[in-house]
């Protein structure tokens, strides 16, 4: 008797298998625009010097240690990872109405808050994610058992925001189910509503409802500025816009380039007004599943998070970190636009600057992205998605010319 009939071997994960390939190619001119990972002028990871001088203060501290965290995560970091996020006037954390999780990264966050919201959330257990999103978030709700619909975003034949899609879809889902918004910088489109259509899309889905949950993975990447990256979110809560509870999933994987330390926070807003017993409740609720499935979150780097935001100096290195990386990205999105505009290659390029954050949504089709791979030694994900950070002065021509070549085949 097989204990595991039925099971099925699963393809490789589409990014972390795209990364697999990309290390496996013997090319030595091979391109990686797959996996959104910040990577400098010449290629290589780059180690940012708010954190190396975050590692070397914290190493040096007579109370370095590698003892256990709470459940809920390393304190100081908790508290300014909120001011980050709500701003450091929010009202809503001056009126105590926030309930703050370490987690492990933004994943973790979501998985969290699906957890959470699965046993406890009374209104309709259906979320809505953008078409498209991160491949990831399908599988997040799916495996916790949510049913996933999703609502439309991106409009292939504009390349622009689906705005009446996405209104007439928040009128049309059941009231009070889940929608999932990609706080800024979204992936992958890198397409982010105006200040203007934000305001929209929040009074209609308050109008309905809904339970809101950001997803702020990339705060400082879409304009360089913290506070600018923060409108959806501060607007929904500071002016009161939502009556509903709202969850933000945080991590500072992308904006601290701590990828693998896996820092990031969840933060629940129960209600809109204090409600002390309440968020007690939810507090422990979570502990109680933090406890259960990683039994306290990873210290290292929520510590050294912890140290840039809670120096006055490291904070500003950070803030010139971030300019840093944003604006290299924006430089790369020109030059591949005007390479492929004095190329003639066939298309209007406009997005690719028009876009923001780390991701380009080119247009190109699977199966020139499947050439750009086995033909050039490009690496892109199926859909189209550039990860833009992958781009440098020493190959931006080399990739412009691949993108030529298929485009034209
Ligand atoms: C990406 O979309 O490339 C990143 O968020 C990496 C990941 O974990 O999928």
């Amino acid at each position: 008797m097989s204990y595991f009939a039925g099971i099925k071997e699963l393809p490789p994960d589409p990014l972390f298998g795209l990364k697999a390939r990309f290390v496996a190619d013997p090319r030595s001119d091979k391109v990686d625009l797959g996996i959104g990972a910040y990577r400098d002028n010449s290629g290589k990871p780059w180690i940012l010097p708010a954190v190396r001088l975050a590692e070397a203060q914290l190493v040096k501290s007579p109370t370095y240690n590698h003892e256990y965290l709470s459940i809920s995560g390393f304190e100081p970091f908790l508290n300014t990872a909120s001011k980050v996020i709500l701003g450091e006037n929010s009202k809503a954390l001056k009126e105590k109405r926030v309930v703050s999780q370490q987690s492990l990264s933004g994943t973790g966050a979501l998985h969290v808050a699906g957890v959470f919201l699965k046993e406890f959330y009374t209104g309709e257990k259906t979320i809505y994610l953008s078409k498209p999103t991160w491949a990831n978030h399908q599988q997040i709700f799916n495996t916790i058992g949510f049913k996933v619909d999703s609502y439309p975003y991106w409009n292939n034949d504009t390349k622009s925001l689906d705005l009446n899609g996405f209104l007439s879809t928040i009128k049309s889902a059941p009231s009070g189910s889940i929608f999932l918004l990609h706080a800024c910088a979204h992936n992958p489109t890198g397409l982010d509503p105006t200040q203007e259509q934000w305001k929209q899309i929040l009074k209609e889905l308050d109008a309905k409802k809904h339970l809101v949950l950001f997803d702020s993975a990339y705060q400082g990447f879409a304009s360089g500025d913290l506070d600018k990256d923060a409108f959806s979110i501060r607007y929904a809560i500071d002016e009161n816009v939502l009556s509903t509870p709202v969850i933000i999933c945080q991590s500072f994987a992308k904006n601290c380039g701590m990828y693998g330390e896996r820092v990031g926070a969840i933060h629940v807003i129960p209600s809109p007004e204090a409600n002390e017993p309440l968020n007690r409740a939810v507090k422990s609720q979570l502990n109680k599943i933090i406890r259960s499935e990683i039994s306290n979150p990873p210290a290292y780097g929520s510590k050294i998070v912890s140290t840039i935001l809670n120096d006055r100096a490291l904070r500003q290195q950070w803030e010139a970190d971030l300019v840093t990386m944003s604006s290299r990205i924006i430089k790369m999105r020109h030059k591949l636009q005007d390479l492929l505009v004095e190329l003639g290659t066939p298309g209007t390029w406009d997005h690719i600057v028009n876009q923001t954050g780390m991701f380009s949504f080119t247009g190109l089709t699977p199966e020139m992205v499947a050439r750009l791979e086995k033909t050039h030694g490009v690496y892109l994900v199926s859909s189209g998605r550039a990860s833009v950070a992958g781009l440098n002065d020493g190959n931006v021509e080399k990739v412009a010319k691949a993108f030529d070549e298929v485009v034209r085949f």
